[in-house]
Protein backbone atom coordinates (compact mmCIF):
# COMPACT_ATOMS: atom_id res chain seq x y z
CA UNK A 1 0.00 0.00 0.00
CA UNK A 2 2.70 2.56 1.12
CA UNK A 3 4.68 1.41 -1.93
CA UNK A 4 1.82 2.21 -4.47
CA UNK A 5 1.04 5.42 -3.05
CA UNK A 6 5.09 6.11 -3.33
CA UNK A 7 4.38 5.45 -7.01
CA UNK A 8 1.60 7.68 -7.63
CA UNK A 9 3.06 10.43 -5.84
CA UNK A 10 6.24 10.46 -8.10
CA UNK A 11 4.20 9.82 -11.31
CA UNK A 12 1.80 12.69 -10.65
CA UNK A 13 3.54 14.95 -8.67
CA UNK A 14 0.86 14.87 -5.46
CA UNK A 15 1.99 16.41 -2.16
CA UNK A 16 0.90 14.82 0.88
CA UNK A 17 -2.12 15.40 2.48
CA UNK A 18 -4.62 13.10 3.53
CA UNK A 19 -3.54 10.83 0.37
CA UNK A 20 -4.05 7.45 1.82
CA UNK A 21 -7.40 8.37 2.69
CA UNK A 22 -8.02 9.68 -0.78
CA UNK A 23 -7.13 6.60 -2.13
CA UNK A 24 -8.97 4.20 0.20
CA UNK A 25 -12.02 6.27 -0.57
CA UNK A 26 -11.51 5.42 -4.63
CA UNK A 27 -10.76 1.78 -3.92
CA UNK A 28 -13.69 0.64 -1.56
CA UNK A 29 -15.78 2.78 -3.87
CA UNK A 30 -14.53 0.31 -6.59
CA UNK A 31 -14.74 -2.38 -5.19
CA UNK A 32 -18.33 -1.92 -4.05
CA UNK A 33 -18.93 -1.42 -7.88
CA UNK A 34 -17.22 -4.36 -8.77
CA UNK A 35 -18.72 -6.80 -6.44
CA UNK A 36 -22.13 -4.98 -6.94
CA UNK A 37 -21.59 -5.77 -10.99
CA UNK A 38 -19.74 -9.04 -10.56
CA UNK A 39 -22.40 -10.73 -8.34
CA UNK A 40 -25.48 -9.62 -10.34
CA UNK A 41 -23.80 -10.83 -13.83
CA UNK A 42 -22.51 -14.10 -12.38
CA UNK A 43 -26.50 -14.95 -11.27
CA UNK A 44 -27.67 -13.84 -14.41
CA UNK A 45 -24.49 -15.66 -16.89
CA UNK A 46 -25.35 -18.91 -14.40
CA UNK A 47 -29.21 -19.20 -15.53
CA UNK A 48 -27.73 -19.72 -19.02
CA UNK A 49 -30.28 -17.40 -20.87
CA UNK A 50 -27.23 -14.74 -22.11
CA UNK A 51 -29.61 -12.92 -24.39
CA UNK A 52 -31.59 -12.27 -20.38
CA UNK A 53 -28.04 -11.47 -19.25
CA UNK A 54 -27.69 -8.86 -22.06
CA UNK A 55 -31.23 -7.18 -20.75
CA UNK A 56 -30.22 -7.43 -17.51
CA UNK A 57 -27.03 -5.39 -18.20
CA UNK A 58 -28.25 -2.75 -20.51
CA UNK A 59 -31.34 -2.11 -17.98
CA UNK A 60 -29.83 -2.36 -14.81
CA UNK A 61 -26.13 -1.56 -15.03
CA UNK A 62 -25.98 2.03 -14.89
CA UNK A 63 -29.65 1.53 -12.24
CA UNK A 64 -26.81 -0.19 -9.96
CA UNK A 65 -24.31 2.26 -11.04
CA UNK A 66 -25.75 5.31 -9.52
CA UNK A 67 -27.02 3.14 -6.67
CA UNK A 68 -23.72 2.75 -5.15
CA UNK A 69 -22.63 6.54 -6.83
CA UNK A 70 -25.54 7.17 -4.11
CA UNK A 71 -24.40 5.45 -1.20
CA UNK A 72 -20.81 6.46 -1.75
CA UNK A 73 -22.14 10.04 -0.04
CA UNK A 74 -22.10 13.50 -1.75
CA UNK A 75 -18.73 14.04 -2.39
CA UNK A 76 -17.71 10.53 -4.36
CA UNK A 77 -18.73 9.96 -7.83
CA UNK A 78 -18.38 6.69 -9.41
CA UNK A 79 -18.94 5.21 -12.64
CA UNK A 80 -17.07 3.28 -15.48
CA UNK A 81 -15.57 4.26 -18.56
CA UNK A 82 -13.72 2.80 -21.80
CA UNK A 83 -12.83 4.00 -24.72
CA UNK A 84 -14.58 1.55 -26.94
CA UNK A 85 -18.02 1.73 -25.05
CA UNK A 86 -21.11 -0.18 -25.34
CA UNK A 87 -23.34 2.19 -23.87
CA UNK A 88 -22.14 6.14 -24.80
CA UNK A 89 -23.20 7.28 -21.32
CA UNK A 90 -20.04 5.32 -20.69
CA UNK A 91 -17.72 7.55 -22.84
CA UNK A 92 -14.66 8.91 -21.25
CA UNK A 93 -13.66 12.75 -21.10
CA UNK A 94 -9.93 13.51 -22.71
CA UNK A 95 -8.51 13.43 -19.59
CA UNK A 96 -9.89 9.76 -18.73
CA UNK A 97 -9.09 8.63 -22.36
CA UNK A 98 -5.43 9.69 -21.41
CA UNK A 99 -5.59 7.81 -18.28
CA UNK A 100 -6.99 4.94 -19.81
CA UNK A 101 -3.87 4.64 -22.22
CA UNK A 102 -1.68 4.74 -19.01
CA UNK A 103 -3.49 2.09 -17.44
CA UNK A 104 -3.01 -0.27 -20.39
CA UNK A 105 0.75 -1.10 -18.85
CA UNK A 106 -0.73 -1.67 -15.58
CA UNK A 107 -2.62 -3.64 -13.35
CA UNK A 108 -1.95 -1.41 -10.56
CA UNK A 109 -4.97 1.55 -9.87
CA UNK A 110 -4.00 5.23 -10.39
CA UNK A 111 -4.72 8.41 -8.28
CA UNK A 112 -4.68 11.73 -10.19
CA UNK A 113 -5.34 14.99 -8.68
CA UNK A 114 -7.33 17.41 -10.86
CA UNK A 115 -7.25 20.44 -8.59
CA UNK A 116 -7.14 21.38 -4.51
CA UNK A 117 -10.41 20.26 -4.48
CA UNK A 118 -10.68 16.96 -6.96
CA UNK A 119 -8.96 13.78 -7.33
CA UNK A 120 -9.59 11.07 -9.48
CA UNK A 121 -9.15 7.17 -8.69
CA UNK A 122 -9.16 4.79 -12.05
CA UNK A 123 -9.29 1.08 -11.16
CA UNK A 124 -8.54 -0.92 -14.21
CA UNK A 125 -10.85 -3.61 -15.74
CA UNK A 126 -9.48 -6.14 -17.69
CA UNK A 127 -10.95 -8.87 -19.77
CA UNK A 128 -10.45 -11.45 -16.88
CA UNK A 129 -12.65 -14.08 -17.43
CA UNK A 130 -13.42 -15.90 -20.05
CA UNK A 131 -16.80 -15.88 -19.64
CA UNK A 132 -16.44 -11.58 -20.39
CA UNK A 133 -15.67 -12.51 -24.14
CA UNK A 134 -18.84 -14.26 -24.75
CA UNK A 135 -20.34 -10.78 -24.68
CA UNK A 136 -17.14 -8.75 -25.79
CA UNK A 137 -14.96 -11.02 -27.79
CA UNK A 138 -14.08 -11.57 -31.75
CA UNK A 139 -17.21 -13.26 -33.71
CA UNK A 140 -15.75 -16.36 -32.77
CA UNK A 141 -16.17 -15.68 -28.98
CA UNK A 142 -20.07 -14.80 -29.54
CA UNK A 143 -22.98 -16.52 -30.38
CA UNK A 144 -24.93 -15.70 -33.18
CA UNK A 145 -28.03 -14.64 -31.20
CA UNK A 146 -25.88 -13.17 -28.64
CA UNK A 147 -23.99 -10.97 -31.35
CA UNK A 148 -27.56 -10.17 -32.63
CA UNK A 149 -29.11 -8.92 -29.12
CA UNK A 150 -26.01 -6.52 -28.48
CA UNK A 151 -26.35 -5.02 -31.56
CA UNK A 152 -30.52 -4.62 -31.29
CA UNK A 153 -29.75 -2.85 -28.19
CA UNK A 154 -26.69 -0.85 -29.15
CA UNK A 155 -26.47 -0.42 -32.54
CA UNK A 156 -22.96 1.75 -32.86
CA UNK A 157 -21.29 -0.71 -29.94
CA UNK A 158 -18.14 -0.86 -30.08
CA UNK A 159 -17.09 -3.22 -26.90
CA UNK A 160 -16.10 -6.04 -28.99
CA UNK A 161 -13.18 -7.66 -30.68
CA UNK A 162 -11.34 -7.88 -27.16
CA UNK A 163 -8.92 -10.88 -26.11
CA UNK A 164 -8.90 -12.34 -23.27
CA UNK A 165 -6.31 -9.98 -20.85
CA UNK A 166 -6.94 -6.58 -22.67
CA UNK A 167 -7.66 -3.64 -20.35
CA UNK A 168 -11.76 -3.67 -20.98
CA UNK A 169 -12.11 0.23 -19.44
CA UNK A 170 -11.66 1.33 -15.69
CA UNK A 171 -14.04 2.63 -12.81
CA UNK A 172 -13.80 6.02 -11.92
CA UNK A 173 -14.14 7.27 -8.49
CA UNK A 174 -13.87 11.40 -8.35
CA UNK A 175 -13.36 12.37 -4.69
CA UNK A 176 -14.30 15.90 -3.74
CA UNK A 177 -13.20 17.51 -0.91
C1 LIG B 1 -24.04 -11.05 -20.84
C2 LIG B 1 -23.18 -10.19 -21.63
C3 LIG B 1 -22.00 -9.54 -20.94
C4 LIG B 1 -20.97 -10.16 -20.27
C5 LIG B 1 -20.79 -11.64 -19.99
C6 LIG B 1 -20.06 -9.09 -19.88
N1 LIG B 1 -20.52 -7.87 -20.30
FE1 LIG B 1 -19.62 -6.07 -20.05
N2 LIG B 1 -21.24 -5.15 -20.86
C7 LIG B 1 -22.35 -5.76 -21.37
C8 LIG B 1 -23.36 -4.79 -21.72
C9 LIG B 1 -24.73 -5.04 -22.31
C10 LIG B 1 -22.79 -3.52 -21.39
C11 LIG B 1 -23.46 -2.14 -21.52
C12 LIG B 1 -24.12 -1.78 -20.18
C13 LIG B 1 -24.85 -0.47 -20.17
O1 LIG B 1 -25.59 -0.17 -21.12
O2 LIG B 1 -24.72 0.25 -19.17
C14 LIG B 1 -21.46 -3.79 -20.84
C15 LIG B 1 -20.59 -2.81 -20.42
C16 LIG B 1 -19.36 -3.04 -19.87
C17 LIG B 1 -18.46 -2.00 -19.41
C18 LIG B 1 -18.74 -0.49 -19.40
C19 LIG B 1 -18.15 0.23 -20.58
C20 LIG B 1 -19.01 0.15 -21.84
O3 LIG B 1 -18.53 -0.47 -22.80
O4 LIG B 1 -20.12 0.70 -21.88
C21 LIG B 1 -17.33 -2.62 -18.94
C22 LIG B 1 -16.09 -1.96 -18.36
C23 LIG B 1 -17.55 -4.05 -19.10
N3 LIG B 1 -18.79 -4.28 -19.67
C24 LIG B 1 -16.63 -5.02 -18.72
C25 LIG B 1 -16.92 -6.39 -18.69
C26 LIG B 1 -16.03 -7.38 -18.12
C27 LIG B 1 -14.65 -7.09 -17.52
C28 LIG B 1 -16.67 -8.58 -18.22
C29 LIG B 1 -16.22 -9.93 -17.70
C30 LIG B 1 -16.01 -10.01 -16.25
C31 LIG B 1 -17.96 -8.33 -18.88
N4 LIG B 1 -18.06 -6.99 -19.14
C32 LIG B 1 -18.89 -9.31 -19.18
C33 LIG B 1 -22.51 -7.14 -21.52
C34 LIG B 1 -21.71 -8.09 -20.93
Amino acid sequence: MKKLILAVLVATGLSGENLEEVFNIGQSGAKLLLKSLGGEMKKQMSSGDIEKAIEFCSQEALTLTEKIDNELGENVYIKRISTKYRNPKNKPTKTEAKMLFMLESTNSPLLTKVSDKEYKFYQPLRIGKPVCLTCHGTAEDMPENVRAKIHKLYPQDKATNYKFGDLRGAIVVTIKR
